[in-house]
């Protein structure tokens, strides 16, 4: 009878997403593999497909869309972030796209306000220094940070994600800027503790810079040559957004010439690809994209994504759509 079912690509085997949640109510194309499926095998799945499962490294775009045919309903995407998928198109086409916001929010901000703390103090450089040996006794000179309780910090892009980093900002004492195409009402600036600054007053008056917009045509290469050169020479870049929002060769050029302190990393332009400049960086903080890693949050990701791809398919409103 499994031939009645939709059938459903998952693009790769993830937390929260067990052949038993989708049992009984679509087909599986194939069994998800445990790398990134290559876009040439999404392609030779798509025909006939209803629904796909997919994550920020795929792209879900119209020649994949056109593959798939009208019988596609639903691309769910296993992030909050959905630049990966062509929305426009896919709405057009009356595809629903869905993504899984608020169950990775607490998460990406304990690692955004993680990589704050181990830029200002350089972890990487005195943790590297550690392990090769160099460690020969306490030092007063030695791996001398910018503190962070008691700073400004500016927050571009206060979302979800944004407003969770203001809540432990409060905590360190910090006095909090942001960035927003339009100011929050003042009732939510009151709640946060929050003021607004035009983008580039915001870079000159921080010591801390949080990236947490979504990439968007408007926030590629936001933080770009002139922007960096705006920002304090003691000053801390953050970014747990998408590596497109910063020019990387511009923040590798800031870092090596010390136009600001340092820098803390999550996203890459071209990831898994680092700029060689970044690499060579030892004030620059890198993680491999790991903002929503913790063993419930990826587990409550693949549940909610799960259940928006059921939900679209049996006809019922999904719980976190995008269009
Ligand atoms: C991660 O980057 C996400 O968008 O969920
Ligand atoms: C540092 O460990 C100190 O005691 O000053």
């Amino acid at each position: 009878m499994s031939s009645m079912l939709p059938k459903v690509v998952v693009t790769r085997r993830l937390p929260g997403i067990s052949g038993a949640r989708l049992a009984g109510k679509v087909t599986v194309a194939a069994p998800p593999p445990d790398a990134p499926m290559p876009p040439e095998e999404l392609l030779r799945l798509a025909p006939g497909t209803s629904g796909i499962l997919c994550t920020l490294a795929d792209r879900i775009d119209r020649p994949l869309m056109d593959a798939a045919g009208p019988s596609l309903k639903v691309v769910s995407n296993y992030a909050v972030g959905v630049n990966n998928v062509d929305v426009a198109e896919a709405t057009r086409r009356g595809i629903r796209v869905c993504n899984t916001p608020d169950v990775l929010t607490q998460a990406t901000a304990d690692l955004g306000f993680a990589l704050m703390l181990a830029a200002a103090r350089k972890f990487s450089e005195a943790e590297t220094a550690l392990r090769a040996g160099e460690f020969t006794g306490w030092d007063p000179w030695g791996f001398l940070g910018v503190p962070v309780y008691g700073g400004t910090l500016g927050i571009v892009g206060l979302g979800k994600i944004g407003a969770a980093v203001a809540v432990r900002a409060k905590g360190f004492g910090m006095r909090i800027l942001y960035h927003n195409r339009r100011p929050l009402p003042a009732d939510r600036e009151r709640i946060l503790s929050v003021e607004y600054r035009g983008l580039d007053e915001l870079l000159a008056e921080s010591d801390f810079v949080i990236l947490c917009v979504p990439l968007t045509p408007e926030t590629r290469g936001l933080i770009g040559r002139e922007r960096l050169a705006r920002m304090k020479r003691t000053a801390v870049l953050v970014n747990i957004a998408r590596g497109e929002v910063v020019d990387e060769g511009a923040l590798a050029d800031a870092l090596a010439e010390r136009g600001i302190f340092a820098a803390g990393l999550d996203v890459y332009e071209k990831e898994p690809v680092v700029h060689p400049g970044l690499l060579a960086a030892p004030s620059a903080v890198l993680l491999p994209h790991v903002g929503s890693a913790t063993a419930e949050t990826r587990e409550r990701m693949g549940r909610l994504a799960a259940e928006n791809l059921l939900a679209v398919l049996s006809g019922t409103e999904p719980f976190s759509p995008v269009n």
